[in-house]
């Protein structure tokens, strides 16, 4: 079924002209890559400051409110940038089981920054009212740092898999 839909894509006339282009993948993947590094970073700089990191930092959900649009356009650009890598080589892609993985981990990465998101946005003080609120943000903050060393492992295993 996959191989089916490798081979349908891969014949298409879009992922040709895609391929035939040398300059097409490398630009594509730089742009991938800087998105990652936005990403991570914002994502670094909320999660440090929801797990008691940086005290002197800027409250929670003033940070959220400046990098979460930012967050969404990130994942927005490796989204649209990782599917024109796809449509070039489909094979290379849904093939390999790191690729799989990093789709996995990626979309558990979502759901963790959409509930991180919904908390804020029912009560800006959500993650910080009791213990066991601030034991649940640290949580989803250190699972969603974790997800980022797995999903950047299992995107650079993609080439050696
Ligand atoms: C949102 C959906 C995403 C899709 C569809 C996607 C897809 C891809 C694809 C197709 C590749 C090329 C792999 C190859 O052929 O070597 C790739 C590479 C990579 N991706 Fe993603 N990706 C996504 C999100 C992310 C995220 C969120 C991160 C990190 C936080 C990430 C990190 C990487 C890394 C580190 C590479 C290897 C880059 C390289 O070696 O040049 N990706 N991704």
């Amino acid at each position: 079924m996959i191989q089916h839909l490798c081979d349908w894509l891969s014949a298409t006339w879009l992922s040709q002209a895609f391929g035939n282009a040398d300059w097409f993948v490398p630009a594509v993947q730089t742009v991938h890559i800087l998105a990652i590094a936005a990403l991570v970073t914002m994502l670094v700089m909320m999660h440090v400051r929801v797990l008691g990191l940086m005290r002197r930092a800027p409250p929670l959900q003033r940070l959220a409110a400046g990098y979460l649009p930012w967050v969404w356009c990130a994942l927005g650009v490796l989204f649209v940038t990782g599917v024109l890598l796809t449509i070039t080589e489909p094979g290379r892609e849904l093939l390999n089981p790191s690729f799989r993985i990093k789709m996995l981990l990626v979309a558990v990465l979502i759901a963790l920054t959409l509930v991180l998101q919904a908390g804020l946005r029912r009560d800006p003080q959500f993650w910080s009212v009791s213990p066991r609120r601030r034991g649940l943000g640290g949580a989803i903050a250190l699972g969603s740092l974790l997800l980022c060393v797995g999903i950047i492992a299992a995107g650079r295993l993609i080439a050696y898999v």
